[in-house]
């Protein structure tokens, strides 16, 4: 059983919705405790890059611009590909070995961009998987949304997926049924209720959210609409995280426009009412639980492998 979760776990984190990185984009990262730079090369791909130019320091992410597949440097314009070599100085006869930076695994699915975060190196050891239906007339775009810096370890959030306690008090929500399933890199949550969303009226729910990998959850919602939800975090240093969600509907007559943007406003409120909690708890490694608390510790064995094994 995992004591102390120290560092980052590994797995796929989303950085950044798609639409907001454009051909030809530049922009600084902090996340894992490090200064990043992400940009779309002029063929359209992703990269990510770690942000000090190995010449003289200078932050890629600040100033940098993309040149065909490179990113210039600000500085004295050494260039970099995406796979971090350096393949041009442009007042010097040789490029010395070393001048590198680390470059991070990273994909983009349904709108999503995501990087992989291993402390030891390794590369992806799973995919992040489809989302159905995203991309096609029937649903809408992702309406996406993000509550930056919380203040919070990513264990606090992983941890409702077992705490179905929580539910009737934190959101005035009704569990009727409730169950976990640890398969692996997955965890999924079953959930069957009612909710009273805050501004009024009742819900009757039933959502599949499963967690693929340790920082991402794709929910499935059916109740007064079928709706999917991406929540994700990413951890910016060992005591503050990114958390962004969006929600696609299926387009259902002209009202869903309009009930989009009074879901999205419900969830970020749902959300906060989590953080409220989180940013002011402590961690407890051995809670008092009782026999209507959820599968905590299963939750727990399972959230611990993605974890350097002299940790836990
Ligand atoms: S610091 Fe980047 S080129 Fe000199
Ligand atoms: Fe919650």
């Amino acid at each position: 059983m995992a004591t102390k979760l120290q560092g980052f776990p590994r797995g796929w984190f989303v950085v950044a919705w798609s639409n907001d990185l454009a051909v030809g984009d530049v922009k600084p990262l902090k996340y894992f405790g490090k200064d990043l730079v992400l940009f779309r090369t002029e063929t359209g791909e992703a990269k990510i890059l770690d942000a000090f130019c190995p010449h003289l320091g200078a932050h890629l992410g600040h100033g940098g611009a993309v040149s065909g597949e490179n990113i210039v440097c600000p500085f004295h314009a050494w260039e970099f590909n995406g796979e971090g070599e350096c393949t041009a100085i442009p007042y010097a006869k040789k490029i010395p070995k070393r001048a590198k930076v680390a470059c991070w695994p990273v994909t983009e699915k349904n709108g999503v961009l995501f990087v992989w975060h291993d402390s030891e190196g390794n590369g992806p050891a799973w995919e992040v998987p489809d989302i159905a239906g995203h991309g096609t007339p029937e649903w809408t775009e992702w309406y996406p949304n993000i509550l930056e810096g919380v203040k919070t370890h990513p264990r606090e959030i992983v941890e409702n997926v077992a705490d179905s306690a929580h539910f009737p008090v934190v959101h005035r929500t009704e569990v009727d049924s409730f169950e976990n399933i640890y398969d692996g890199h997955k965890a999924t949550q079953h959930t069957v209720g009612t909710a009273e969303p805050p501004q009024g009226g009742i819900d009757h729910f039933d959502i599949t959210a499963t967690y693929h990998g340790p920082a991402f959850q794709i929910s499935d919602m059916k109740g007064y609409l079928h709706t999917k939800l991406l929540l994700a975090h990413t951890p910016i240093d060992e005591g503050h995280l990114d958390l962004r969600f969006a929600v696609m509907l299926e387009k259902k007559g002209p009202k869903t426009e309009s009930f989009a943007k009074f879901y999205v406003d419900n969830l970020r409120l749902g959300f906060h009412e989590d953080i409220q909690i989180w940013e002011h708890k402590v961690y407890r490694d051995v809670p008092r639980l009782v026999d209507g608390d959820g599968p905590i510790g299963k939750l727990r064995r399972w959230y611990s492998q993605f974890y350097r094994s002299e940790n836990v």
